[in-house]
């Protein structure tokens, strides 16, 4: 019986220390130059403006449909501020597809950001505006990876995480360098934020992996600078899907791109962005957009085939049943409900619940906590543990299962929520938010602010200091 009770305890803790205490949303940095600055001479008041292009191919081998292509091209700007800092442009995106073309495509352009480069090395932050998706960051992220020159073993961060990097440099004559790496991509750090069914071991940050060994991932990378400027530089990254691969056959995954210089021009305008906003160099998986919903149609189109499968007793049905769960991932929680309401006497009723929970999203938090209300409708214990297996939490989600949180709130229901709580700072950053605020204050009250009352309270306050 104690044990239960000090669960909450130690938990509801746990998350109030790591939001008072955690550091609040960073402000972007000043990229003050030290040292020598010698690797790079790229000219304040100069635009250097190259020509990218990238190219991705996935590769099943035996598959009958054709290979998944992918090709942007792109002008990229880097203009210098400083010896250590440069803004960075991306213009004139056109991604193909086979023969479909998305021309000026700013999404994927977006706003100038500010990176910093100290001698050579990529400062693991960048600035950019707030309204920058997703998408443009990363694209710059990797761009900005180019201009990161290593000279010896050791450790790099850029788009890749931190990595250990192979290198070898090469001076020629005239001013001309040449700089080939190597990175095993298994063995960097803080890039992978395992959103995936597969059950994980206890995460050591010293181990020479630092991936789930799902992926065999490697990136290699040449660059070429004429008198300390970068002329051209070529990546090409490999993924093997091991579960799918045997000696290198199987599900394959490459990325191939080259930048190079095609002029130089004067031109000093000054850094702007919107709200500036101080961001890591290393790729962020793509988590829920609130944008781009699928439309209720498709969602209601999808129920029934599954149902019109289970009825026929059809072979595909494990087929539309995972159809139906990606199409409740990019739903709206609007949608989710009015699905629900007209399919729920029909075959559709118990099939979206278990669609929802295995779904995760914060929009099908949201609808489920909605749907809960309604007795009978959802198991509660099955509600409250999926809570911590949310793949993309919501402040709207959170704010959800704060209406389920009273002073009388089972054990599974706290745990679940702090974990919400927890998958949320983990995606978006730790700020301030009223509806996680509000959440932690129906948590935190029962504890009457750690003033206890009895020997038994004062125990449970002490191990959750412990903690
Ligand atoms: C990049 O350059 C290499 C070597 O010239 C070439 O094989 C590759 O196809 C190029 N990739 C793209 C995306 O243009």
């Amino acid at each position: 019986m104690t044990t239960g009770k000090v669960l909450p305890t130690l938990l509801a803790l746990a998350v109030y220390v790591n939001v008072v205490l955690a550091l609040p949303l960073k402000t972007c940095p000043a990229f003050e130059c030290t040292g020598s600055n010698d690797v790079f001479a790229f000219e304040p008041k100069k635009i250097y403006t190259y020509n990218l292009e990238t190219q991705t191919s996935n590769i099943l081998s035996g598959a009958t449909v054709n290979q998944g292509k992918l090709h942007l091209s792109s002008e990229v700007t880097l203009q210098a501020v400083s010896t250590c800092s440069a803004i960075l442009t991306v213009k004139k995106a056109i991604i193909s597809n086979g023969d479909k073309k998305h021309q000026g495509s700013t999404i994927i352009e977006g706003s100038p950001v500010l990176i910093g480069i100290q001698n050579g090395q990529l400062v693991s932050e960048f600035c950019a505006g707030k309204a920058d998706s997703l998408v443009s960051l990363n694209v710059k992220r990797a761009i900005a990876s180019f201009f990161q020159i290593p000279v010896e073993k050791k450790q790099y961060t850029d788009i890749f995480g931190t990595c250990e990097v192979e290198t070898t440099v090469v001076n020629g004559a005239d001013g001309a360098t040449e700089v080939n790496s190597y990175r095993n991509l298994n063995g960097c750090k803080h890039r992978e934020s395992i959103i995936s069914s597969i059950p994980s071991s206890s995460y050591n940050f010293e181990a020479n992996v630092q991936s789930a060994p799902v992926i065999k991932s490697s990136a290699r990378i040449e660059q070429k600078l004429k008198n300390k400027v970068l002329e051209s530089a070529s990546g090409h990254e490999e993924y093997h899907f091991v579960p799918y691969s045997n000696e290198g056959n199987g599900a394959i995954i490459t990325v191939s791109t080259n930048i190079s210089l095609v002029r130089t021009t004067d031109g000093d305008a000054p850094f702007v962005a919107a709200e500036p906003t101080s961001l890591s160099v290393i790729f962020e998986a793509p988590h829920g957009s609130s944008n781009d919903f699928t439309n209720l149609k498709t969602l209601q189109s999808a129920v029934e085939s599954v149902c019109a499968s289970i009825e026929s007793s059809n072979v595909d049905t494990a087929y539309q049943v995972r159809n139906l769960i990606q199409i409740v991932r990019q739903s709206s929680s609007n949608d989710l409900l009015k699905t629900f309401n007209s399919f729920k006497s029909k075959c559709g009723g118990k099939l979206l619940i278990d669609a929802l929970l295995s779904a995760a999203t914060g929009q099908s938090m949201e609808a489920l906590v909605r749907l809960s209300k309604t007795k009978g409708t959802v198991d509660l214990d099955q509600l409250y543990i999926s809570l911590a297996f949310n793949r993309h939490p919501t402040l709207a989600s959170i704010k959800a299962v704060g209406t389920l949180v009273d002073k009388n709130a089972p054990r599974s229901l706290i745990l679940g929520a702090g974990a919400l709580v927890g998958k949320y700072h983990e995606l978006h950053g730790v700020g301030e938010n009223k509806e996680i605020d509000g959440l932690l204050d129906k948590i935190t009250k029962p504890l009457d602010n750690c003033n206890t009352k009895t020997h038994e309270e004062e125990d449970k306050v002490g191990y959750s200091y412990a903690l």
